[in-house]
C-alpha cells in the first residue's frame, strides 16, 4: 500500500488476545494502515510470532504487550509497561475472550466474567487518561451476539466458580456485560472526543469454539465464517470515518443494531459499573 494512503500513520492502537483469531486479523489490518501496534496477549512465544509476521506483511512498527486478563496485576503491569513506552493511544481493541471454560481468575472471579469483563474493565479505565489526552480515540469492545441470550447479570456468581457444566450462560453474562460496559463508557466519555462500539464478529472459525461441548459446536459450524470476515466490523469500528461521531452503540456485519433489551437496561450498566469499579480497586489494595 502507497505510504500516503496509510490512514493510521503516527497513530497507536492496542489489541488484546492478537496472537490468534480475530485479534490477529484486526492488528494486522491496522498495522496495515500504517499504526504503531501493541499485541497485549498472555503468551509471549505465541504473541512474538505473530509480532514477527505483522511486522514482515506490513513494515509496521508492532511490539508485545504481556497481559494476562484473568489476573488484574498482570493487568496493572501490561499498562504501566505501555506507559513507560510514553506513546499516545488512538485506538484499544478490547478483544481476547474465552468460552466454555470453567473455574475462577487468579483474584477469585468466575473465570469468563473475570477475563471477558472485568480485566477488560481494569484495562480500558487504567488507559483511559492516555485515550482523552490522545482524542480522537476509540474503544472497540468485542461483544458478541450470545449476548441476547442473557437476560441479567446474577452479581452474587461472578465471585464464584462457573457454576454451569458448558460455561456458555457464564459467556452470555459476560458479552452482555461487554455491551453494558459499552453503552456506559460512552456516557462517561462525552465530549471527551473517545469513542465506543460494541462488536458482534459473526460466528467465527477461530479457536475459542476448542472447548464449548461438541454437540453445540458441531451445530454452529455449520454457519462459520473466516477470522478475516469475523474481524471486519471490529476494523470498520476502529477505523471508518463515517463512525467518528457514533458511541455506545451495538453493531453486527458492519452495521448498527438494537443489542437486547437488557443491555439498554441502564440501571443494570449502572449497578454493573459500580460493582465492577469496587472489585478491582478492592483488588489494588489488596
Ligand atoms: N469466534 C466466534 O464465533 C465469536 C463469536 C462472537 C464473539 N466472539 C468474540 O471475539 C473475540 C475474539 O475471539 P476469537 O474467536 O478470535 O477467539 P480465539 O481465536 O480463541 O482468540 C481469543 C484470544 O483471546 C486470548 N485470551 C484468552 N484468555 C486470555 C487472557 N486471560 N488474557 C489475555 N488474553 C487472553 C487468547 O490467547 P491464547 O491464544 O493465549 O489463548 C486469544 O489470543 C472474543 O471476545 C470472543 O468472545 C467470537
Amino acid at each position: 500500500m502507497n505510504e500516503e494512503n496509510k490512514v493510521l500513520r503516527g497513530k497507536v492502537c492496542i489489541v488484546t488476545g492478537a496472537n490468534t483469531g480475530i485479534g490477529r486479523v484486526t492488528a494486522m489490518e491496522l498495522a496495515r494502515q500504517g499504526a504503531h501496534v501493541f499485541l497485549a496477549c498472555r503468551n509471549e512465544a505465541k504473541a512474538q510470532l505473530v509480532v514477527e509476521e505483522i511486522i514482515r506483511e506490513t513494515g509496521s512498527l508492532v511490539e508485545f504487550l504481556p497481559l494476562d486478563l484473568g489476573d488484574l496485576q498482570s493487568v496493572r503491569a501490561c499498562v504501566k509497561e505501555f506507559e513507560s513506552h510514553n506513546l499516545p493511544l488512538h485506538i484499544l481493541v478490547n478483544n481476547a475472550g474465552i468460552a466454555g471454560s470453567r473455574g475462577v481468575t487468579t483474584d477469585g472471579f468466575e473465570l469468563t466474567f473475570g477475563v471477558n469483563h472485568l480485566g477488560p474493565f481494569l484495562l480500558t479505565n487504567l488507559l483511559l487518561d492516555t485515550l482523552k489526552a490522545s482524542a480522537p480515540a476509540r474503544i472497540v469492545n468485542v461483544s458478541s451476539r450470545s449476548h441476547y441470550q442473557a437476560k441479567t447479570i446474577d452479581f452474587d456468581a461472578q465471585r464464584q466458580s462457573t457454576a454451569s457444566y458448558t460455561g456458555l450462560p457464564e459467556y452470555e453474562s459476560s458479552k452482555l456485560a461487554n455491551v453494558l460496559f459499552s453503552s456506559e463508557l460512552a456516557n462517561r466519555l462525552k465530549s471527551t472526543g473517545v469513542t465506543t462500539y460494541a462488536v458482534h464478529p459473526g460466528v467465527v472459525a477461530s479457536d475459542i469454539w476448542h472447548r464449548v461441548p461438541w454437540g453445540f459446536r458441531s451445530l454452529v459450524k455449520l454457519f462459520m465464517i473466516s477470522v478475516e470476515d469475523g474481524a471486519k466490523t471490529s476494523i470498520d469500528c476502529a477505523l471508518s470515518p463515517s463512525r467518528a461521531d457514533e458511541t455506545g452503540l451495538y453493531y453486527d456485519a458492519c452495521k448498527t443494531k438494537r443489542p437486547s433489551k437488557a443491555s439498554q437496561d441502564t440501571a443494570l450498566a449502572a449497578q454493573l459499573w459500580a460493582r465492577s469499579e469496587e472489585w478491582v480497586s478492592v483488588q489494588s489494595s489488596s
